[in-house]
């Protein structure tokens, strides 16, 4: 079986002691296509350099991270086109409404996320969607934005049927990841009236990490637990989970 992490952050420095290995671990567990979304200027190098190393398996994105919107916010998203024109990216992000951390920046957040959504649509490349806290506020833009030509993945989706609804009804997929194996959570309810088209697996690594590994470092190699609680939610098999979800990851970011 294969699969897709359609989002994880291995360039950070939690891997800096074993992160070849991270990888190795990851392609043992048959997850052979790792989606890397950035988090601003500093990220970038470190993240291409593994990129680089792995070619056939890591593949990069370049955003600014919402909560990596600061005073600079300018001179990022200056860095972030000069390297759409440098490279091949494979998605923009990670971008989108962070409400959870600091309000400070929520006007400068919007702005850049509107370019963003730009930019996506000017590489016609998909876009990876941070919603903490701000699901409703996401939804307002991309209303005012109307743009039916969008696509991408709600990351670390966790709402409602109707939230997922809404998502999807603007072009998006939903990304799950480890919290779809914590006790009591509403995807267990909401995921049984999604079909399988709709969904994408990920990590968040080194974030987020499923059950029963909750609360410590997460690594793409738990991608089959998820798809594993995924499978149980629906009553279908693990390879039904692992077909369907890689295949929507391959279509979205063109691999
Ligand atoms: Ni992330």
């Amino acid at each position: 079986m294969i699969f897709a992490d359609t989002h994880t952050h291995l360039y950070l420095e939690e891997f800096d002691a074993d992160r070849r290995l991270t990888v190795e671990n990851a392609l043992a567990a048959g997850v052979s296509k790792l989606m890397l979304p950035n988090i601003d200027s500093a990220s970038v190098h470190p993240m291409l350099a593994l990129c680089d190393e792995f070619p056939d398996n890591c593949f990069p994105m370049i955003g600014l991270h919402p909560t990596s919107v600061k005073e600079n916010y300018m001179n990022e998203l200056a860095a972030t086109e000069c390297w759409l024109l440098d490279r091949k990216f494979y998605g923009i992000g990670e971008c989108g409404i962070d409400l959870y951390w600091d309000k400070t920046f929520a006007r400068e957040q919007e702005f850049v996320f509107r370019h963003h959504i730009d930019l996506a649509r000017a590489y016609n490349l998909p876009l990876i969607v941070h919603i903490r806290e701000s699901f409703n506020e996401v939804i307002r833009i991309l209303k005012d934005v109307n743009k039916s030509d969008l696509r991408g993945i709600f990351h670390c989706f966790s709402g409602s049927v109707e939230q997922a609804k809404q998502a999807i009804d603007f072009g998006f997929s939903l990304g799950l990841g480890g919290v779809v194996t914590f006790k009591n959570n509403k995807m267990q309810e909401t995921l049984k009236h999604i079909d399988l088209k709709h969904l994408v697996l990920e990590t968040d690594a080194p974030f987020l990490a499923p059950m029963p590994y909750r609360g410590k470092r997460n690594e793409p190699a738990y991608i089959p637990l998820i798809a594993q609680k995924i499978a149980d939610i629906k009553e279908i098999s693990l390879q039904e989970v692992s077909e369907a979800t890689t295949a929507n990851a391959i279509r979205m970011f063109g691999l």
